[in-house]
């Protein structure tokens, strides 16, 4: 396949044209693919008309896929997709999910072995909203004071599902049930400690590994001062706009990124009857590490 690569954004967005991936992707194809997502951790692959099985199975060519946990919103046609929408059904019941990352994080920062690449397949956009906008935590962690990166390499944040547990987030109303289910998970799920400075696997530049989202403290520091510590990477973290880039989806649009060197989050600004349904999978990752460069 001839596909053509451009870069879209300098804070590591590239689009691609002349691709489809309905089609298996040969060797050659996938090592030049690897290469490009290497230096533009968010991938935008344009145009593209998958049904569910045909988006598993490009996933699949970049990993083993996560098992969806929140089996009520796996697509029927086939269980690895899952859904993100804000659809609703004549009894009034959700198709997929409603608010899914609504906070700035790292996907599943909060497991022992965290999400590597999610890939999102725009099949509806909303007239307007539904911007999703990333942090290139390279670039955020080389333009780190070095009076900061001493205080954090080689440090462990704390990490946890529970919106409940972190007073940098708040809980949808919109989402039936959610405090509720956010409480339970206070004790239910064990804390997960995260390297602060994140070694990326294979390029082997080190990134910022925290998010407003899943990290609540930081190990072996009292609250009184992790706390400002976090609020003074966040507030370097969103500093300069040159770092950021804000996806403005079209249909058919099929995006997906590194979760170890990015941070994004759903922008919203929609409001049902307008929907939006987007077409997740996700590609299993490894347990994070910090190896001094
Ligand atoms: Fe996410």
């Amino acid at each position: 396949m001839s596909f053509t690569v451009k870069e879209i954004s300098p804070a590591g967005a590239a689009e691609i044209t002349n691709f489809d991936g309905r089609v298996r992707i040969n060797d050659e194809d996938m090592a030049r693919l690897r290469d490009v997502f290497q230096a533009s951790p968010i991938l935008c692959i344009r145009d593209q008309t998958l049904t569910p099985t045909e988006q598993a199975n490009f996933s699949r060519q970049w990993g083993p896929l996560e098992k969806q946990d929140r089996s009520t919103f796996c697509h029927p046609d086939d269980a690895d997709i899952l859904i993100l929408s804000n659809e609703r059904r004549a009894d009034g019941s959700q198709v997929g999910i409603v608010d899914a990352g609504d906070f700035w994080h790292s996907d599943s920062s909060h497991l022992e072995e965290p999400c590597g690449i999610t890939m999102l397949f725009a099949v509806k956009n909303p007239d307007k909203g539904g911007d999703t906008h990333f942090i290139n935590l390279y670039q955020a962690y080389d333009a780190l004071p070095e009076s900061l990166k001493a205080r954090i390499v080689g440090r462990n944040a704390v990490h946890h599902i529970s919106k409940t547990l972190n007073p940098r987030v708040t809980v949808s109303s919109e989402r039936l049930g959610a405090a509720e289910y956010y409480k339970s998970q206070e004790k239910a799920k064990k804390p997960i400690s995260q390297p602060m400075v994140r070694t990326h696997p294979v390029t082997g530049r080190q990134a910022l590994y925290i998010s407003p989202r899943f990290t609540i403290g930081i190990e072996g520091m009292d609250d009184a001062e992790a706390q400002p510590l976090l609020d003074d990477l966040f507030r370097h973290m969103f500093s300069n706009t040159a770092w950021q880039y804000t996806h403005k989806w079209k249909d058919g649009d099929l995006v997906f990124w590194d979760n170890a060197c990015l941070n994004h989050m759903a922008g919203g600004g929609y409001e049902y009857p307008d929907t939006r349904r987007m077409h997740r999978t996700t590609i299993a990752g490894q347990k994070a590490f910090y190896r001094a460069s």
